[in-house]
Order: structure tokens, then sequence, then C-alpha cells
């Protein structure tokens, strides 16, 4: 069933964005399995020269990653899967998606795939022997065949380069099992992301990296159409949305500084009187409430099939 068819944090707010650069090789647990030496991970670009940085866990967080927990919940409701099965979490990033699984589906076993060595480490930090992690692209999952039941991925499949080699794997080592992903719903209704990005175009006409443009899965009928494509059964989709409160523009401003994820790389990309440009255009065509307040939705496409 497919529902719809359209488908330092880093300094102040007021300084200008430099791109992160994060080496701290900090120690990590015994459940951290490098599987490559990949010590700064960028992902998937198409069409534009920023590369979209992925290493630096806490302003991850607080950019995507307190509202990826939030969505997790809500998917993991909708996924309804029955307690006791052994779950992969892949591109599971600073870990929201994992830890909801932990903390709400009573897993047998929980593995986290990411290739970030420093989304690892975070992740790590966070989870610690709860769940076994793994330093990985999708396209090559260092787990055995028949080793899960369920296979998950949360903000991922669009920035993974080779989507269908992807989805392959996720069938090798879950044959017969059951697959779910969710992705914002860039072109609409992620309304943080959105305003970013009209904002973005503005100041910056023809360079912007509009997630919306760029990732054709963040629609409905593309996201089916991935999942028919690799062979996988009855795919179905839904939306989710969850609430994005900020207390005033300025909250909603600064996670954008952490130089972590596509808008914040491209962000960091842009010199200063460009950065203070889009900044002013994201402020007027933000509308707050009377106490300075702003509400916005964020919207998620989540997705579920056979393998
Ligand atoms: C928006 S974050 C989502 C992280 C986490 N799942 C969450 O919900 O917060 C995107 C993640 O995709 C990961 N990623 C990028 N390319 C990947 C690939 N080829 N295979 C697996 N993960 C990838 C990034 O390292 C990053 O952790």
């Amino acid at each position: 069933m497919v529902v719809g068819d359209e488908g330092s944090f880093v300094g102040s707010a007021d300084e200008p964005v430099m791109p992160y650069s994060d080496d701290t090789g900090d120690s990590v647990s015994p459940n951290y399995f490098p599987a490559k030496p990949v010590s700064q991970y960028s992902g998937a670009m198409s069409g534009g020269a920023v590369r979209d940085n992925w290493e630096h866990g806490e302003a991850y967080e607080r950019f995507i990653g307190r509202w990826s927990s939030l969505v997790a919940v809500k998917f993991l409701d909708w996924l309804d899967v029955p307690g006791g099965l052994r779950w992969v979490d892949v591109g599971c990033g600073t870990g929201a998606l994992s830890e909801a699984i932990l903390d709400t589906q009573d897993p047998t076993s929980v593995s986290g795939v990411e290739p970030s060595a420093g989304f690892v480490r975070a992740v790590t930090q966070r989870l610690g022997d709860r769940a076994t992690l793994h330093q990985a692209p999708a396209e090559d999952l260092p787990l055995l065949d028949g080793s899960a039941d369920v296979i998950v991925s949360g903000l991922v499949l669009n920035f993974i380069p080779d989507l269908p080699a992807a989805l392959a794997e996720m069938k090798r080592v879950a044959p017969g099992g059951i697959v779910g992903a969710y992705v914002w719903d860039y072109g609409g209704g992620m309304d943080m992301l959105r305003v970013f990005w009209e904002a973005a175009d503005e100041v910056d006409p023809g360079g912007s990296m509009d997630e919306g443009r760029r990732f054709p899965l963040c629609r409905p009928g593309a996201l089916v159409a991935a999942f028919e494509n690799a062979g996988l059964d009855d795919p179905e989709v839904v939306p989710l949305e969850i609430a994005t409160p900020f207390a005033d523009f300025d909250a909603l401003w600064a996670p954008f500084t952490g130089g972590q994820g596509a808008g914040p790389s491209y962000l960091a990309s842009l010199d200063p009187d460009k950065q203070a440009a889009l900044k002013e255009s994201m402020r007027d065509r933000i509308q707050t409430d009377t106490d300075g307040s702003i509400s916005l939705i964020a919207r998620a496409w989540a997705i579920r099939a056979s393998l």
C-alpha cells in the first residue's frame, strides 16, 4: 500500500561555520569491530561538490539524531514485529534507532553497522555492550548469511551510493525476514530542512544542494520502486510525523552550524557573508509564535517489505 504519491556544537550561532574535522581517536569499547580503515566517512553526493560529513556524534545528535529518536519509536510501533528477534540497524549513526529497538522490542540481539569511525565511537559510548557494532557500509555488511531476522535503517537509504547492492546484502543476511526503513520527506514535510534549503536556494542560486532535489528516494513511489526492483515482496509505505519545537530562532539555527549531515556540511562550505545571508533568509521564512517559539513538523516516509 502506498499512502500519497508524491510525493558544538561548534562556536556560537553568530560565528561563521568551519568544516568540521574530528580525529580525536577516542577509545572504544570491546564490542567495536573495525571492518575497514575509514577515518572520516563522507556520504553519497549527487551533483554537488560538498561532501556530507558524518563524523562528530555530538553535533549530529543536536542537529538530527534527537529527532530521529522520536521517529524511531513511531516507526517500530508501526513495524509491529514480535519480541525475541535478531535485529540489524544499517547506518546506525549515533544509535537513535538501535537504542529504541533495545528499549522497546525485546530483541535477542542488535547489531549496528555504520561506516563512520566517529559515529561508531559515539554509538559505542551510547550503547556499550547492549549492541554489537561494526564499522562497514551497507553494501558490504560484515554479517553471516541468515544471521538476522529484521533489518532496519533510519534516515540512511538516500545516502547509500549503491542501494541495490545494499538491499541484496540485507536479503543475504536476513532471507525471508523483514526489512524496514524511514527517510525524511526532504521535498515537503520535513519543515526545518525544507525552510533551510529554500533559504539556500535564494542566497546561492544554482549552488544549493537541496536534498529535496538530490534525493528522489524521499518520495513514496520511488521508495516502493527501489524495493520492488530489488525483488522485495509486498512493500508498504506510510508517513510518520513528529513535532519539532524550538524555543526561538537561534535554537533552530544553531544546530545547522555543527557541520554534520548534508545541510550543515553545505552551510560550512559557504563564505561567511553567504552564511549570514542564508541565516537571515531562513529567519524571514519562519513563523514564530507570540513568545518567540517555533512549531515545526518533521515528516518521514517509512517503508517495510519482506526479504
Ligand atoms: C542521517 S544519518 C542517520 C543516522 C542514524 N541512523 C539516525 O537515524 O540518526 C545518515 C547515516 O548514513 C550513514 N551512511 C552513509 N553512507 C552509508 C553507506 N554506504 N552505508 C551505510 N551507512 C551509510 C552515515 O554515516 C550516517 O550515519
